[in-house]
């Protein structure tokens, strides 16, 4: 499904274009969303594809690289693409979600242009309005690092990257009717693989004519894998049978080197594993990714691994889940996921010089979100009794426009005594402080919550609600950066983050459901001294704002993207580099 060798090449092409040009290297992506039909699970459906794959193309840059992916929309609704992880430093402009980007209309292109700054890993992308995400148009991406910067862990033999997440029979559009007139999702049809199907390991249980992932290997080989749950709404548990998984990096940290038999991923989150081929291969082995907290194996997603050697198919039972009933597995798994401090970073100075626990917190947000609930006869969900109103003019719009009335920077930094209500208001941050955020779910089901612009320290989770002294069990010390943490229900998180980074920034619960019902709010954070990049000169514009919109066809062409004349003029300069360079061997 992901090839690499194309991006090789493309890779190779920008480079040759780029290189001494413009500083940093660009790459470039023309991708179209469009709807395709499929049948994962035998049955068919309406699904968004990019550039007619499902699920899209990886999205592969190295650390400081310029990515320019221009999105044509071919749907019957807007669209907006987030890159979910990818901090877009000093740019909220760029981040694809309803509070700083107008959507892209049906028939309308638009050109997200950002660097991939101070950052490597693994992370991944998805269509960020309309409940899309039920439909497709995610996938992975892959932020290299730069070759000075030594990696904790061999050059493994192949890199292979895994989207897996829940799915339904159902269109995103009928999902989101439900959603909206009170229908819980309930238990997903399935669990897709790279989009595709379960293996027919139990007839009983998988129809026939499925078309299932193999993944092909060499005996003996060690391959990382990434995984990105790009679910709408269902914690997966991640294993391979017979192999242990070596984690070695979520979104963006190395983590302390540890074999896993199995890994809880929730919705939102980026794991990357080596896994050794040690099994001598007389068989395949099922990868297996299971509803968790479901009591039922019946709804995972099975794609096969398979040796080059191998003499047959991959038979028996699927390997077991955790003890479903023991809830304090997944907790003690997910603490164990430590940050590896003495590993090199996207930036050449080890992290662990970055003392985290022992800097002073500016400011604490205790945000509690509820069960969805009646507001004004509209079933929402709330953070802090607050249900997010998306206003039709972008929040980061407005504020650059002086366009008052729009939000409010008046979000209460507890959770209130009062009636809940549908508001715009968001967190006024301090810029350089450091913010304490105690995420409580007071909810029945896990949620994970994810933040832009920023990795977060987790420095803390347990059951119960959180005091003052809960402070005492943080984790000062190695507690894994990323951009998004699981709260358990009736549990907490506690997470801290250095808000150096200017902008207007989207934290949210990234279970689908809960976020498409209100369970989000934004974090202004201003730079006294204004050094965030310019609003982009091709800005969509809408809402009170609609009038500075020019026609998509007589638009400024975007600097950031090469006219024609300026690629012949490279393809020229590339032609006499390489004629002198042969010439003068
Ligand atoms: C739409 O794509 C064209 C190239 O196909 C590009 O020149 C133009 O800038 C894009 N529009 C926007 C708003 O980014
Ligand atoms: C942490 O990173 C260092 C530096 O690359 C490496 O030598 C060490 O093995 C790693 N430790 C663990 C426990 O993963
Ligand atoms: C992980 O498991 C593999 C066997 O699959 C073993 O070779 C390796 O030493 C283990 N690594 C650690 C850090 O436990
Ligand atoms: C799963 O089963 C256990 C024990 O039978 C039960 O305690 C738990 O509530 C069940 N969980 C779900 C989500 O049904
Ligand atoms: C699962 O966990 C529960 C609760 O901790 C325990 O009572 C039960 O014995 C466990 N079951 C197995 C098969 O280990
Ligand atoms: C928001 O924070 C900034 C800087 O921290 C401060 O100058 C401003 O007055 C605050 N605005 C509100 C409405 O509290
Ligand atoms: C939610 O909050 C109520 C009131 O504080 C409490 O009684 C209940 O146990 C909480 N539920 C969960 C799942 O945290």
């Amino acid at each position: 499904m992901y090839s690499k060798s194309w991006l090789i090449f493309l890779n190779f092409v920008v480079g040759l274009f780029n290189f001494g040009f413009a500083g940093d290297p660009f790459v470039y992506y023309d991708w179209t969303v469009s709807y395709i039909t499929a049948s994962p699970l035998g049955v068919k459906q309406q699904v968004i594809a990019i550039d007619g794959h499902f699920p899209g193309p990886l999205l592969e840059a190295t650390t400081n690289w310029n990515v320019v992916v221009n999105v044509k929309n071919d749907l019957d609704e807007p669209v907006l693409l987030t890159w979910n992880g990818i901090q877009h430093r000093k740019n909220s402009w760029q981040d694809g979600v309803l509070g700083t980007n107008c959507p892209i209309p049906a028939g309308w292109n638009w050109t997200y242009q950002f660097q991939v700054k101070d950052q490597i890993g693994s992370f991944s992308y998805f269509p960020s309005t309309n409940f899309q995400r039920a439909a497709g148009g995610y996938g992975g991406i892959i932020v290299n690092n730069r070759d000075v910067i030594a990696v904790p862990f061999g050059t493994p033999d192949g890199d292979i990257s895994l989207v897996i997440g829940d799915w339904f029979v159902k269109s995103h559009k009928d999902l989101r009717k439900d959603i909206e007139n009170g229908v819980n999702l309930g238990s997903p049809d399935g669990v897709l693989i790279n989009g595709l199907g379960p293996y027919r390991y139990d007839s009983t249980i998988v129809p026939d004519g499925i078309t299932y992932q193999v993944i092909n290997v060499e005996p003996g080989k060690t391959y990382r894998f990434r995984v990105h749950n790009v679910g709408i709404s269902t914690s997966l548990n991640f294993r391979i049978q017979n192999h242990n998984m070596l984690l070695v990096e979520t979104e963006g940290s190395y983590t302390v080197q540890q074999n896993y038999t199995n890994m809880d991923i929730h919705v939102g989150q980026s794991f990357s594993f080596l896994v050794t081929m040690d099994q001598g291969g007389s068989n395949d082995y099922y990868i297996v990714a299971s509803p968790r907290f479901e009591n039922s194996t019946k709804a995972s997603g099975v794609a096969i691994l398979h040796y080059s050697n191998s003499q047959g198919p991959a038979s028996g039972p699927l390997p077991d889940l955790p003890n479903e009933s023991d809830s304090s597995f997944s907790m003690n798994q997910a603490r164990s996921i430590r940050m590896n401090v003495s590993a090199g970073a996207a930036r050449p100075n080890p992290q662990g010089s970055f003392k985290y626990g022992e800097i002073t917190v500016t400011d604490v947000y205790v945000l509690q979100n509820r069960p969805p609930e009646l507001i004004n006869g509209k079933r929402r969900t709330t953070l802090n009794g607050i249900s997010f109103f998306v206003p039709s003019t972008p929040l980061k719009l407005a504020q650059q426009f002086n366009v008052l009335g729009i939000f409010k920077l008046d979000f209460p930094n507890r959770p209130m005594n009062r009636p809940p209500v549908i508001d715009t208001s968001v967190i006024n941050g301090t810029y350089k402080g450091f913010i304490e955020i105690i995420l409580q779910n007071n909810d029945t089901t896990v949620q994970s919550y994810h933040l832009d612009g920023y990795a977060f320290f987790v420095v803390g989770m347990d059951y119960g609600v959180w005091t003052e002294n809960s402070r005492s069990v943080y984790n000062k010390w190695d507690g894994v950066a990323r951009s998004t943490t699981q709260v358990f229900p009736g549990s907490w998180t506690a997470i801290l983050v250095y808000l150096d980074n200017a902008g207007l920034w989207n934290l949210r619960a990234q279970n689908l459901d809960s976020w498409y019902l209100g369970q989000e709010v934004y974090l202004n954070v201003v730079n006294p001294e204004n050094n965030e990049l310019p609003l982009p000169e091709n800005a969509i514009y809408c809402g009170v704002l609609s009038s500075l919109q020019k026609d998509q066809a007589q638009r400024v062409r975007f600097s950031g993207a090469p006219s024609v004349p300026m690629v012949i003029t490279r393809v020229l300069i590339a032609l006499i580099i390489t004629f002198v360079v042969t010439f003068m061997r």
